[in-house]
């Protein structure tokens, strides 16, 4: 496993690190929690040393058995949660007032609530899991997350950009005050390089991606035929047509890559091949998933060759709306 800085917080993160919505159980169903468990244990042993959860994630769910692997690991683990918005509505809008997302007190409260789930006196990345720019001058969510750092509480603070729009990230990132943002970004979205990734560049800013797998549409093994439980959010997510979309890009990428060529290797890959990113945190809650993504750290950057082509396999759609 390789690592890389987060920015200006200096901390070194494993260049894959662990998405634990899935484990959270209610939004992602089929998950057992044994299992969960196992697969954070084998990560944490092959070097993964950033875990992203957040509160919502299973009403405090993830979070919980996400402390209990750190806990119990002799390994520093870093440890990334977020604040869900109050209103509890995902994305935020620049209509959407600040007061209706984050106050001051809430915030407080929310970061007090993933602690005991976590069991730990401190979190090192605290992230507002909604953002939009409108909010940069309002003054409430500043002193919250200034005051968690300054108590010790929080170790460093971040924002989650709104799905497939990077840039109503962009004015956060300059003020300062944040030290990582965490954005969709894959072969599908590659839309952060353009704007975002200089940014963070020039400010030192760490950048956790997310959804490399386009939430499994870059699972390599997505048909037509693949169905998900009643109540998953994947039943959502590519509802009506959406399957057949998926299968019809997923076969022009085998078809410009090769049939022997793996679809999340290369996912994940990609992610890594740009300097900006500091770790990109794959859902995985089985061994397999966690063996095959901790081994392609080492596997390095993809070739020019193949980064061009991947180029050509952007595909601007909002499935989350
Ligand atoms: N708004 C936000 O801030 C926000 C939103 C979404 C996600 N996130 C974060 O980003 C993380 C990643 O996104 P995600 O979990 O939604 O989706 P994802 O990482 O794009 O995809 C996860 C899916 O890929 C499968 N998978 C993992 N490794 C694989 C491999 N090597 N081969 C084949 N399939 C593989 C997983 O299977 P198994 O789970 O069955 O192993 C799971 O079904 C989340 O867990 C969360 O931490 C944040």
């Amino acid at each position: 496993m390789r690592y890389r800085k987060l920015g200006r917080t200096g901390i070194e993160v494993s260049e894959i690190g662990y998405g634990a919505w899935g484990i959270g159980g209610k939004q992602w169903l089929g998950g057992q929690d044994d299992e969960s468990l196992d697969s954070l244990r084998l990560a944490i042993d092959l070097g993964v040393n950033l875990i992203d959860t957040a509160l919502a994630y299973g009403d405090g769910h993830s979070e919980q058995l996400v402390g209990q692997v750190v806990r119990e690991s002799d390994r520093k683990v870093y440890v990334a949660t977020k604040v869900p918005p109050k209103n509890r509505v995902w994305p935020a809008t620049a209509n959407t007032p600040v007061a209706a997302a984050y106050e001051y007190d809430y915030i407080l409260a929310c970061a007090e609530e993933s602690l005991r789930n976590l069991r730990m006196e401190t979190v090192d990345l605290l992230q507002l899991h909604v953002w939009h720019d409108a909010w940069v001058d309002r003054d409430e969510w500043k002193r919250a997350l200034e005051d968690l750092k300054r108590s010790g509480k929080v170790q460093s603070v971040g924002v989650s950009a709104t799905e497939h729009d990077p840039n109503s990230a962009l004015k956060v990132m300059e003020t300062g005050l944040i030290d990582a943002v965490q954005v969709i970004y894959n072969i599908f979205d590659q839309s952060p390089e353009s704007q975002m990734f200089p940014l963070a560049i020039k400010h030192n800013i760490g950048i956790l991606a997310r959804v490399p797998l386009d939430e499994g549409a870059l699972s390599g093994h997505f048909s037509e035929n693949t169905t998900f439980p009643q109540g998953d959010f994947r039943d959502w997510y590519f509802r009506g047509d959406r399957k057949k979309e998926v299968v019809e890009h997923v076969d022009a990428l085998r078809r410009d890559l090769g049939e022997k060529v793996s679809i999340p290797d290369t996912a994940l890959r990609f992610c890594l091949s740009h300097p900006a990113v500091s770790t990109v945190i794959p859902g995985m809650r089985t061994r397999r998933h966690v063996e095959s993504n901790a081994a392609l750290s080492d596997a390095g950057a993809l070739p020019a060759e193949t980064l061009a082509i991947l180029k050509r396999h952007a595909w601007d759609r909002n499935y989350y709306s």
